[in-house]
């Protein structure tokens, strides 16, 4: 499946969209993300925090691992939006490469911004990956 630009604005949208599920009251700092699998579904994904700090999960990871739990492996695209086009943490990008370094990633603000366009491989150079488990 290719990301066409009507299937990016949509994803960019969603991904923006998600933000007022955000539940983020320690940082305040609300991201969505949308995930675009091969099979043409979109899963969205927000940050959840925790009074436990380090419990708290990101969005990128909610979506990917929605997307998971529900059989789905194979990823186009994925767009985070935050208030400020911040990018993906170390995690989340770990969490991208298990699944495709091919991904295409787009980091947007609230206005639907573009700030980076990019995939995992350009994210996590030299990722560890499943075909490094022999
Ligand atoms: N966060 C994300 O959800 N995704 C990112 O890519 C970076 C950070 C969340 C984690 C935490 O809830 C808040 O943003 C501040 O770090």
């Amino acid at each position: 499946m290719q990301l066409s630009p009507e299937l990016q604005k949509q994803l960019i949208e969603t991904a923006i969209q998600a933000r007022q599920w955000s539940y983020a009251p320690y940082s305040k700092y609300r991201v969505g993300a949308s995930l675009l699998t091969s099979s043409g579904k979109i899963y969205d994904g927000v940050n959840i925090e925790n009074a436990a700090y380090p419990t708290g999960i990101c969005a990128e990871r909610v979506a990917i691992f929605k997307a998971v739990s529900e059989g789905e492996r194979d990823f186009v695209a994925l767009v985070c939006a935050t208030e400020n086009g911040g990018t993906p943490c170390g995690s989340c990008r770990q969490v991208m490469a298990e699944f495709s370094l091919t991904m295409r990633v787009l980091i947007v603000d609230a206005t639907g911004k573009i700030h980076l366009e990019t995939t995992v491989d350009g994210l996590l150079p030299g990722a560890f990956t499943p075909k490094d488990l022999i």
